[in-house]
């Protein structure tokens, strides 16, 4: 009932009879085994998104494993490097799959606990539903593939209609946000509070207050934020999320306790998180890799950029391409014989640039590696921030860079679901 309690009832696909799936937490660098039981009826498979692992484990059909048939199971086994707030979802028929709710979190756990009051997940999905509260029908169309992609009319937090948020004056919140969506971008502020970001996809950074307070947060990322409740007992705050021009709207409300604070001065104990094992990039001897994005829809309705490929009868269409990276439309959710973009050699630092040549945003993912962000269109990104998921505004170009040290073949796409399936996607190999 994502419409409210006397709404109609929407059917939705879950892990374990939930939207979001069960909140799996697991400890840093202790082994974990996951079985995935497939009762739908088409094939599926679990990607581990953001976890550092073997390839084997990274859930793509056709290129890591064979796909999980309908009645089968997979087991997953995987020790995850990193602590920190990640998230898993199919890599199979990916825009329907996940937009059918089939998402959760996972949150791998720090060695030593972090020093907060409470410990909190808001996991945000986005909902296409028609006016009856069924799942609107037209995944895939023309326009949203080659566009910005599917995005719906009601945003839930943890499966739900956001009611407000208690809060208790002078607590120290940890909330890790992931934003589960198909397409939608959003850009959160906080009314009358002041967010420290300490972790971007779940790799801490310099703790940090976001420009103007925003904090942008693309499909498939994750925010860690310290928030420390300054606001006043019995008061309440919207949370407004106003990313697209116009559209603002209020995403919830933090309710305030109306009682007294729980403590007298915000804690000064610095917020940050201990940083995670992550291989330091070598740029002096790196290997310098170049992605183009290229396509999509222009003014009039014509493409840009993707002529010439594969299955390009209408674009955008029944799996047909609306875009292309260096040239190159893969379509789908990856599969076998996919032929590697580049190759690295084991341990050798790649220098990425990601050069956006369409007019569409592209939160470009790179599976079994976190990047360092150097730059943006030129300039330094401050706050030593490692992502695996990196938002490109049009025309952006982006630099990061990541040693090579896990071997296979990965996948690195759009995670605007409608893009990747229509040719935002790639496939790179480490030998
Ligand atoms: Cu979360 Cu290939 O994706
Ligand atoms: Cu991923
Ligand atoms: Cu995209």
């Amino acid at each position: 009932m994502f419409t409210g309690a006397s709404g109609p009832l929407t059917p939705v696909w879950t892990y374990d009879g939930t939207v979001p799936g069960p909140m799996l937490r697991l400890r840093q660098g202790q082994p974990a085994r996951i079985v995935v039981e497939n009762g739908l009826n088409e094939d599926t498979t679990v990607h581990w998104h953001g976890i550092r692992l073997q390839n084997a484990m990274d859930g793509v059909p056709g290129l890591t494993q064979p796909p999980i048939k309908p009645g089968t199971d997979f087991v997953y086994e995987f020790t995850p490097p990193d602590a920190g707030t990640f998230w898993y979802h199919p890599h199979a028929n990916s825009l329907v799959q996940l937009g059918r709710g089939l998402a959760g979190a996972l949150i791998v756990e720090e060695a030593e606990p972090v020093a907060v009051d409470r410990d909190l997940l808001w996991l945000l999905q986005d909902w296409r539903l028609a006016a009856d509260g069924q799942m609107a029908p037209g995944f895939g169309s023309t326009m949203d593939a080659a566009m910005s992609g599917r995005i719906g009319n009601i945003v839930t937090i943890n499966g739900t209609v956001p009611i407000d948020q208690s809060v208790m004056a002078g607590e120290r919140i940890r909330l890790r946000l992931a934003n589960a969506s198909l397409a939608r971008i959003m850009a959160l502020r906080f009314e009358g509070h002041r967010p420290v970001v300490v972790a971007v996809d779940g790799q801490p950074c310099d703790p940090h207050e976001p420009e103007g307070g925003r904090l942008i947060l693309a499909p498939a990322m994750r925010i860690d934020i310290v928030l420390d409740m300054q606001g006043d007992p019995g008061k309440r705050y919207a949370v407004i999320d106003d990313f697209y021009d116009g559209l603002a709207y209020t995403l919830t409300t933090l309710a305030y306790d109306t009682a007294s604070s729980l403590r007298a001065h915000p804690l000064d104990v610095s917020p940050g998180l201990p940083r995670n094992p992550l291989p330091e990039p070598d740029l002096a001897k790196a290997e310098r890799q170049e992605i183009v994005l290229q396509g999509g829809m222009m003014g009039g309705g014509k493409l840009a950029g993707v002529g010439g490929m594969m299955g390009m009868a209408t674009p955008g269409m029944n799996g047909g391409a609306a875009w292309a990276i260096n040239g190159m439309s893969m379509t789908g959710d990856g599969h076998a014989g996919m032929a590697p973009q580049f190759t690295l050699p084991r341990g050798a630092t790649c220098h990425l640039t990601m050069r956006n040549e369409t007019a569409w945003w592209h939160p470009m993912h790179i599976h079994g590696f976190s990047m360092l962000v150097l730059a943006r269109n030129g300039s330094p990104v401050p706050h030593r921030q490692w992502q695996d998921t990196v938002l490109l505004a049009p025309k952006d170009t982006i630099e990061c860079a990541f040693v090579a040290d896990n071997p296979g073949d990965w996948m690195l796409h759009c995670h605007v679901a409608d893009h990747q399936m229509a040719g935002l996607m790639t496939v790179f190999r480490v030998t």
